[in-house]
Protein backbone atom coordinates (compact mmCIF):
# COMPACT_ATOMS: atom_id res chain seq x y z
CA UNK A 1 0.00 0.00 0.00
CA UNK A 2 1.36 3.52 -0.84
CA UNK A 3 -0.18 5.97 0.19
CA UNK A 4 0.10 9.99 -0.34
CA UNK A 5 1.44 11.32 2.43
CA UNK A 6 -1.21 14.33 3.60
CA UNK A 7 -2.27 15.34 7.07
CA UNK A 8 -5.24 13.40 7.24
CA UNK A 9 -6.64 10.02 5.04
CA UNK A 10 -8.15 10.58 1.84
CA UNK A 11 -10.39 8.98 -0.42
CA UNK A 12 -8.30 7.14 -2.27
CA UNK A 13 -6.29 6.05 0.54
CA UNK A 14 -9.21 5.15 2.12
CA UNK A 15 -10.09 2.70 -0.26
CA UNK A 16 -6.63 1.10 -0.51
CA UNK A 17 -6.68 1.11 3.24
CA UNK A 18 -10.15 -0.78 3.40
CA UNK A 19 -8.64 -3.29 0.68
CA UNK A 20 -6.15 -4.00 3.64
CA UNK A 21 -8.79 -5.51 5.87
CA UNK A 22 -10.78 -8.71 4.40
CA UNK A 23 -13.52 -8.41 6.79
CA UNK A 24 -14.65 -5.36 5.54
CA UNK A 25 -16.19 -6.71 2.67
CA UNK A 26 -17.93 -9.44 4.01
CA UNK A 27 -21.68 -8.92 4.57
CA UNK A 28 -23.89 -9.08 7.42
CA UNK A 29 -27.82 -10.14 7.69
CA UNK A 30 -27.31 -9.34 3.64
CA UNK A 31 -25.77 -5.78 3.75
CA UNK A 32 -21.81 -4.80 3.38
CA UNK A 33 -20.94 -4.97 7.30
CA UNK A 34 -20.54 -1.59 9.09
CA UNK A 35 -17.75 -2.03 11.68
CA UNK A 36 -18.18 0.34 14.52
CA UNK A 37 -17.24 -1.76 17.42
CA UNK A 38 -14.12 -0.52 17.81
CA UNK A 39 -13.70 0.05 21.49
CA UNK A 40 -14.42 -3.70 22.18
CA UNK A 41 -11.79 -5.00 19.59
CA UNK A 42 -10.36 -3.60 15.95
CA UNK A 43 -10.10 -5.76 12.70
CA UNK A 44 -7.16 -7.03 11.43
CA UNK A 45 -5.10 -6.11 8.05
CA UNK A 46 -4.09 -9.20 5.77
CA UNK A 47 -0.14 -8.44 6.88
CA UNK A 48 -1.15 -9.28 10.61
CA UNK A 49 -2.89 -12.10 9.82
CA UNK A 50 -0.14 -13.01 7.19
CA UNK A 51 2.52 -12.82 10.07
CA UNK A 52 0.38 -15.60 12.09
CA UNK A 53 0.33 -17.63 9.29
CA UNK A 54 3.64 -17.43 8.48
CA UNK A 55 4.87 -17.84 11.87
CA UNK A 56 3.20 -21.03 11.93
CA UNK A 57 4.31 -22.20 8.89
CA UNK A 58 7.72 -21.56 8.99
CA UNK A 59 9.01 -20.30 12.36
CA UNK A 60 6.77 -22.05 14.95
CA UNK A 61 10.03 -22.70 17.84
CA UNK A 62 10.10 -22.50 21.47
CA UNK A 63 12.15 -18.82 22.57
CA UNK A 64 14.67 -18.21 24.57
CA UNK A 65 15.47 -21.89 25.02
CA UNK A 66 17.57 -23.75 22.13
CA UNK A 67 20.34 -23.10 20.04
CA UNK A 68 18.66 -24.66 17.10
CA UNK A 69 18.11 -22.56 14.27
CA UNK A 70 14.30 -22.34 14.58
CA UNK A 71 14.41 -21.25 18.14
CA UNK A 72 16.81 -18.39 17.52
CA UNK A 73 15.17 -16.89 14.49
CA UNK A 74 12.28 -17.04 16.48
CA UNK A 75 13.65 -15.41 19.67
CA UNK A 76 15.04 -12.57 17.35
CA UNK A 77 11.33 -11.80 15.75
CA UNK A 78 9.79 -11.62 19.29
CA UNK A 79 12.33 -9.65 20.95
CA UNK A 80 12.35 -7.29 17.58
CA UNK A 81 8.44 -6.44 18.47
CA UNK A 82 9.60 -5.52 21.95
CA UNK A 83 11.78 -2.93 20.26
CA UNK A 84 8.78 -2.01 18.16
CA UNK A 85 6.62 -1.52 20.80
CA UNK A 86 9.47 0.70 23.00
CA UNK A 87 10.03 3.07 19.71
CA UNK A 88 5.93 3.02 19.71
CA UNK A 89 5.50 4.06 23.13
CA UNK A 90 9.05 5.74 23.51
CA UNK A 91 10.25 3.96 26.16
CA UNK A 92 13.51 4.35 27.26
CA UNK A 93 14.40 0.49 27.44
CA UNK A 94 13.27 -1.98 25.60
CA UNK A 95 13.28 -4.02 28.65
CA UNK A 96 10.66 -1.65 30.27
CA UNK A 97 8.44 -4.10 28.33
CA UNK A 98 6.66 -6.52 29.65
CA UNK A 99 4.47 -8.47 27.47
CA UNK A 100 1.18 -9.46 29.25
CA UNK A 101 -2.40 -11.48 27.91
CA UNK A 102 -3.86 -7.84 27.63
CA UNK A 103 -4.34 -4.68 29.66
CA UNK A 104 -6.35 -6.91 32.11
CA UNK A 105 -3.23 -9.22 32.82
CA UNK A 106 -1.12 -6.04 33.11
CA UNK A 107 -2.92 -4.20 35.31
CA UNK A 108 -3.60 -7.43 37.90
CA UNK A 109 0.00 -7.99 37.05
CA UNK A 110 0.46 -4.83 38.91
CA UNK A 111 -2.17 -5.05 41.45
CA UNK A 112 -0.24 -8.54 42.31
CA UNK A 113 3.07 -8.02 42.00
CA UNK A 114 3.26 -4.36 42.76
CA UNK A 115 0.72 -3.87 45.20
CA UNK A 116 1.31 -6.68 47.37
CA UNK A 117 5.22 -5.22 48.12
CA UNK A 118 3.61 -1.45 48.60
CA UNK A 119 0.39 -1.19 49.81
CA UNK A 120 -0.47 -1.89 53.46
CA UNK A 121 -3.76 -1.38 55.95
CA UNK A 122 -4.96 2.46 55.48
CA UNK A 123 -3.37 3.40 52.42
CA UNK A 124 -4.87 4.73 49.52
CA UNK A 125 -5.73 3.96 46.05
CA UNK A 126 -7.54 6.43 43.77
CA UNK A 127 -9.06 5.93 40.65
CA UNK A 128 -11.96 7.56 38.61
CA UNK A 129 -15.62 7.09 38.21
CA UNK A 130 -15.34 6.46 34.25
CA UNK A 131 -12.70 3.08 35.04
CA UNK A 132 -13.10 0.16 33.29
CA UNK A 133 -14.33 -3.39 35.69
CA UNK A 134 -10.52 -4.22 35.13
CA UNK A 135 -9.33 -1.33 36.48
CA UNK A 136 -11.58 -1.48 39.55
CA UNK A 137 -11.83 -5.04 40.58
CA UNK A 138 -8.01 -5.87 40.91
CA UNK A 139 -7.38 -2.77 42.76
CA UNK A 140 -10.66 -3.48 45.27
CA UNK A 141 -9.15 -7.37 45.39
CA UNK A 142 -5.84 -5.87 46.66
CA UNK A 143 -7.45 -3.47 49.27
CA UNK A 144 -9.88 -6.28 50.89
CA UNK A 145 -6.63 -8.28 51.47
CA UNK A 146 -4.46 -4.96 52.52
CA UNK A 147 -7.11 -3.23 54.40
CA UNK A 148 -6.24 -0.18 52.19
CA UNK A 149 -9.01 2.47 50.79
CA UNK A 150 -10.45 2.88 47.19
CA UNK A 151 -11.41 6.21 46.52
CA UNK A 152 -12.77 7.82 43.41
CA UNK A 153 -12.71 10.66 41.65
CA UNK A 154 -16.01 11.89 40.48
CA UNK A 155 -17.10 13.70 37.11
CA UNK A 156 -18.04 16.54 35.73
CA UNK A 157 -21.49 16.76 33.45
CA UNK A 158 -19.69 16.19 30.50
CA UNK A 159 -18.00 13.30 31.14
CA UNK A 160 -14.51 14.99 32.43
CA UNK A 161 -12.65 14.00 35.58
CA UNK A 162 -13.48 16.63 37.98
CA UNK A 163 -9.85 18.12 38.78
CA UNK A 164 -10.42 19.90 41.49
CA UNK A 165 -12.09 16.87 43.26
CA UNK A 166 -8.76 15.15 42.36
CA UNK A 167 -6.40 17.51 43.85
CA UNK A 168 -8.56 17.01 47.09
CA UNK A 169 -8.83 12.92 47.08
CA UNK A 170 -4.40 13.13 46.67
CA UNK A 171 -3.24 13.31 50.13
CA UNK A 172 0.00 11.33 51.63
CA UNK A 173 -2.26 8.09 52.55
CA UNK A 174 -1.96 7.88 48.24
CA UNK A 175 0.07 4.99 47.22
CA UNK A 176 -1.31 4.51 43.58
CA UNK A 177 -3.33 6.52 41.19
CA UNK A 178 -4.81 4.38 38.38
CA UNK A 179 -6.62 6.03 35.55
CA UNK A 180 -7.91 5.45 32.38
CA UNK A 181 -6.05 7.50 29.18
CA UNK A 182 -10.02 7.52 27.23
CA UNK A 183 -12.58 6.11 28.58
CA UNK A 184 -13.93 3.15 26.69
CA UNK A 185 -17.81 4.66 27.44
CA UNK A 186 -17.68 8.04 27.15
CA UNK A 187 -14.33 8.47 24.70
CA UNK A 188 -13.02 11.44 27.73
CA UNK A 189 -9.16 11.91 27.00
CA UNK A 190 -8.14 12.06 30.58
CA UNK A 191 -5.17 14.72 31.00
CA UNK A 192 -2.84 11.84 32.07
CA UNK A 193 0.19 14.07 31.56
CA UNK A 194 -1.18 16.65 34.71
CA UNK A 195 -2.81 13.36 36.81
CA UNK A 196 0.62 12.09 36.81
CA UNK A 197 2.28 15.27 37.91
CA UNK A 198 -0.08 15.90 40.88
CA UNK A 199 0.50 12.74 41.76
CA UNK A 200 4.02 12.24 41.84
CA UNK A 201 4.36 15.91 43.87
CA UNK A 202 2.31 13.54 46.56
CA UNK A 203 4.63 10.89 46.21
CA UNK A 204 1.96 8.40 44.64
CA UNK A 205 2.77 5.68 41.95
CA UNK A 206 1.09 5.76 38.28
CA UNK A 207 -0.92 3.31 36.50
CA UNK A 208 -2.23 4.89 33.08
CA UNK A 209 -4.58 1.96 31.65
CA UNK A 210 -4.31 2.64 27.74
CA UNK A 211 -6.06 0.34 26.58
CA UNK A 212 -8.39 2.89 24.49
CA UNK A 213 -5.56 5.08 23.59
CA UNK A 214 -2.33 3.09 21.76
CA UNK A 215 -4.71 3.04 18.61
CA UNK A 216 -5.77 7.15 18.51
CA UNK A 217 -2.78 9.09 19.53
CA UNK A 218 0.93 9.10 20.09
CA UNK A 219 1.47 7.81 23.20
CA UNK A 220 5.06 8.98 24.80
CA UNK A 221 5.35 7.26 28.07
CA UNK A 222 8.45 9.14 29.12
CA UNK A 223 6.45 12.80 28.10
CA UNK A 224 3.27 11.36 30.48
CA UNK A 225 5.90 10.85 33.07
CA UNK A 226 3.96 7.60 34.32
CA UNK A 227 5.87 4.38 36.62
CA UNK A 228 3.31 2.09 34.35
CA UNK A 229 1.07 1.98 31.20
CA UNK A 230 -1.06 -1.20 29.62
CA UNK A 231 -2.11 -1.87 26.33
CA UNK A 232 -3.99 -5.05 24.25
CA UNK A 233 -2.66 -5.99 20.86
CA UNK A 234 -6.35 -6.44 19.85
CA UNK A 235 -7.57 -2.89 19.94
CA UNK A 236 -4.52 -2.05 18.15
CA UNK A 237 -5.29 -4.28 14.84
CA UNK A 238 -3.61 -6.78 16.58
CA UNK A 239 -4.02 -10.56 17.43
CA UNK A 240 -6.18 -11.07 20.70
CA UNK A 241 -4.54 -12.80 23.93
CA UNK A 242 -1.55 -10.47 23.99
CA UNK A 243 -0.68 -7.33 25.17
CA UNK A 244 1.61 -5.37 27.85
CA UNK A 245 2.83 -3.68 30.40
CA UNK A 246 5.26 -0.35 30.18
CA UNK A 247 7.03 0.02 33.72
CA UNK A 248 9.79 2.21 34.46
CA UNK A 249 12.84 0.89 35.05
CA UNK A 250 13.40 1.60 38.18
CA UNK A 251 10.16 0.91 39.75
CA UNK A 252 10.09 -2.78 38.10
CA UNK A 253 13.44 -3.73 38.91
CA UNK A 254 11.77 -2.98 42.52
CA UNK A 255 9.28 -5.75 42.79
CA UNK A 256 8.78 -9.16 43.42
CA UNK A 257 7.86 -11.40 40.43
CA UNK A 258 4.33 -12.11 39.64
CA UNK A 259 3.94 -15.74 38.74
CA UNK A 260 6.85 -18.48 39.29
CA UNK A 261 7.58 -20.80 36.37
CA UNK A 262 10.44 -21.08 33.88
CA UNK A 263 11.83 -18.29 31.79
CA UNK A 264 11.43 -15.92 35.02
CA UNK A 265 14.18 -17.97 37.03
CA UNK A 266 18.11 -17.69 37.09
CA UNK A 267 18.93 -20.67 39.18
CA UNK A 268 16.81 -22.80 41.14
CA UNK A 269 17.41 -25.17 43.59
CA UNK A 270 14.91 -26.43 46.37
CA UNK A 271 16.59 -24.32 48.45
CA UNK A 272 16.19 -21.06 46.74
CA UNK A 273 15.29 -19.80 43.64
CA UNK A 274 16.95 -16.51 41.98
CA UNK A 275 15.62 -14.78 39.70
CA UNK A 276 15.56 -13.06 36.27
CA UNK A 277 16.62 -9.69 34.85
CA UNK A 278 13.88 -7.25 33.32
CA UNK A 279 11.70 -8.07 31.42
CA UNK A 280 11.82 -12.02 32.02
CA UNK A 281 11.75 -11.88 35.43
CA UNK A 282 7.38 -10.80 35.10
CA UNK A 283 7.77 -13.45 31.84
CA UNK A 284 6.76 -17.24 33.48
CA UNK A 285 6.03 -19.84 30.99
CA UNK A 286 6.29 -20.43 27.18
CA UNK A 287 4.99 -16.62 26.05
CA UNK A 288 2.26 -16.56 23.13
CA UNK A 289 5.12 -16.40 20.21
CA UNK A 290 3.14 -15.80 17.40
CA UNK A 291 0.78 -13.18 18.54
CA UNK A 292 3.83 -10.90 19.68
CA UNK A 293 4.85 -11.56 15.64
CA UNK A 294 1.24 -10.47 14.80
CA UNK A 295 1.18 -7.70 17.45
CA UNK A 296 4.30 -6.47 15.64
CA UNK A 297 3.00 -6.50 11.96
CA UNK A 298 0.07 -4.32 13.29
CA UNK A 299 2.50 -1.49 14.98
CA UNK A 300 4.48 -1.85 11.22
CA UNK A 301 1.33 -1.04 9.69
CA UNK A 302 0.09 1.75 11.75
CA UNK A 303 3.39 3.31 11.17
CA UNK A 304 3.06 3.24 7.95
CA UNK A 305 -0.18 4.91 8.04
CA UNK A 306 1.11 7.36 11.10
CA UNK A 307 -0.50 7.55 14.28
CA UNK A 308 -0.79 11.50 13.34
CA UNK A 309 -2.88 11.04 10.41
CA UNK A 310 -5.05 7.53 12.01
CA UNK A 311 -5.86 10.74 14.85
CA UNK A 312 -6.74 13.16 12.19
CA UNK A 313 -9.22 10.86 9.98
CA UNK A 314 -10.79 9.37 13.28
CA UNK A 315 -11.26 13.33 14.25
CA UNK A 316 -12.98 14.47 11.74
CA UNK A 317 -15.15 10.85 11.77
CA UNK A 318 -16.13 11.79 15.43
CA UNK A 319 -16.85 15.99 14.09
CA UNK A 320 -18.87 14.21 11.16
CA UNK A 321 -20.63 11.88 13.89
CA UNK A 322 -21.38 14.09 16.59
CA UNK A 323 -22.89 16.42 14.27
CA UNK A 324 -25.19 14.06 12.64
CA UNK A 325 -26.73 12.29 15.61
CA UNK A 326 -27.04 15.53 17.21
CA UNK A 327 -29.27 17.40 14.75
CA UNK A 328 -31.70 14.00 15.78
CA UNK A 329 -33.81 15.81 18.82
CA UNK A 330 -34.53 12.29 20.39
CA UNK A 331 -30.69 11.22 20.32
CA UNK A 332 -28.77 12.09 23.86
CA UNK A 333 -25.21 11.94 23.60
CA UNK A 334 -23.83 10.45 26.57
CA UNK A 335 -20.13 12.10 27.23
CA UNK A 336 -19.60 15.59 25.51
CA UNK A 337 -15.75 16.15 26.91
CA UNK A 338 -13.80 18.72 24.91
CA UNK A 339 -11.26 16.33 24.41
CA UNK A 340 -12.44 12.88 23.08
CA UNK A 341 -11.29 9.95 21.01
CA UNK A 342 -13.22 8.34 18.10
CA UNK A 343 -16.64 6.97 19.66
CA UNK A 344 -20.20 7.88 20.86
CA UNK A 345 -22.04 6.53 23.27
CA UNK A 346 -25.96 7.63 22.81
CA UNK A 347 -29.86 6.78 23.81
CA UNK A 348 -33.03 7.43 21.16
CA UNK A 349 -35.50 8.51 23.49
CA UNK A 350 -35.66 5.78 26.04
CA UNK A 351 -35.88 3.15 23.62
CA UNK A 352 -33.70 0.19 25.58
CA UNK A 353 -30.25 -0.19 24.08
CA UNK A 354 -30.63 -3.65 23.33
CA UNK A 355 -33.79 -3.03 21.45
CA UNK A 356 -32.40 -0.30 19.34
CA UNK A 357 -28.81 -2.18 18.96
CA UNK A 358 -30.91 -5.20 17.55
CA UNK A 359 -32.69 -2.90 15.03
CA UNK A 360 -28.91 -1.48 14.50
CA UNK A 361 -27.35 -4.54 14.13
CA UNK A 362 -30.07 -5.99 11.10
CA UNK A 363 -28.67 -3.14 9.36
CA UNK A 364 -25.71 -4.60 9.15
CA UNK A 365 -23.78 -2.30 11.35
CA UNK A 366 -21.71 -3.61 14.62
CA UNK A 367 -22.52 -1.28 17.43
CA UNK A 368 -22.07 -2.33 20.98
CA UNK A 369 -24.89 -2.12 23.70
CA UNK A 370 -25.01 -2.43 27.24
CA UNK A 371 -22.69 -1.47 30.14
CA UNK A 372 -19.70 -1.66 28.61
CA UNK A 373 -17.51 -2.81 31.46
CA UNK A 374 -18.11 0.15 33.04
CA UNK A 375 -20.98 -0.21 35.67
CA UNK A 376 -20.42 1.74 38.59
CA UNK A 377 -20.21 5.15 35.22
CA UNK A 378 -23.75 4.10 34.53
CA UNK A 379 -25.00 3.84 37.94
CA UNK A 380 -23.48 7.19 38.54
CA UNK A 381 -25.48 8.54 35.43
CA UNK A 382 -28.41 7.04 36.31
CA UNK A 383 -28.81 4.66 33.40
CA UNK A 384 -28.44 1.13 32.97
CA UNK A 385 -26.93 1.32 29.22
CA UNK A 386 -25.86 3.05 26.07
CA UNK A 387 -25.23 2.31 22.39
CA UNK A 388 -21.94 3.37 21.49
CA UNK A 389 -20.56 3.59 18.43
CA UNK A 390 -16.44 3.80 18.38
CA UNK A 391 -14.73 4.43 15.45
CA UNK A 392 -11.59 3.54 13.64
CA UNK A 393 -9.71 5.13 10.67
CA UNK A 394 -11.40 2.74 8.00
CA UNK A 395 -14.38 3.88 8.58
CA UNK A 396 -16.18 6.33 6.37
CA UNK A 397 -18.75 9.37 6.66
CA UNK A 398 -21.39 7.12 4.67
CA UNK A 399 -21.36 4.61 7.01
CA UNK A 400 -22.01 7.38 9.69
CA UNK A 401 -24.95 8.24 7.10
CA UNK A 402 -25.77 4.41 7.54
CA UNK A 403 -25.82 4.72 11.18
CA UNK A 404 -28.35 7.63 11.11
CA UNK A 405 -30.44 5.79 8.79
CA UNK A 406 -30.55 2.76 11.05
CA UNK A 407 -31.60 5.41 14.22
CA UNK A 408 -34.42 6.46 12.07
CA UNK A 409 -35.39 3.00 11.55
CA UNK A 410 -35.07 1.86 15.22
CA UNK A 411 -37.51 5.22 16.13
CA UNK A 412 -39.71 4.03 13.24
CA UNK A 413 -40.18 0.57 15.18
CA UNK A 414 -40.32 1.83 18.67
CA UNK A 415 -42.07 5.14 18.77
N1 LIG B 1 -13.37 -3.04 27.02
C1 LIG B 1 -13.91 -3.37 25.76
C2 LIG B 1 -15.06 -2.47 25.35
O1 LIG B 1 -15.13 -1.35 25.80
C3 LIG B 1 -14.24 -4.79 25.61
O2 LIG B 1 -15.90 -2.87 24.58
Amino acid sequence: MSLNLQETITQPDLEKIRADFPILSRKVHNRPLVYFDNAATTQKPQVVIDALVNYYTSLNSNVHRGVHYLSQQATIAFEEVRKKLQQFVNARFSHEIVYTRGCTEAINLVASSWGRANISAGDEILISTLEHHSNIVPWQMLCEEKGAVLRVCPLLSDGSLDMEAFAGLLGPKTKLVSIAHISNTLGTINPVKEITRMAHEKGATVLIDGAQALSHMKVDVQDIGCDFYTFSAHKVYGPMGIGGLYGREEVLDAMPPYQGGGEMIKNVTFGKTTYNDLPFKFEAGTPNVGDVIGFGAALDYINGIGIERIAAWEHELLAYATEKLSADPMVRIIGTAPQKASLISFLIGDIHPFDAGTIIDHMGIAVRTGTHCTQPLLDSLGISGTIRASFAFYNTKEEIDKLAEAINKVKEFFL
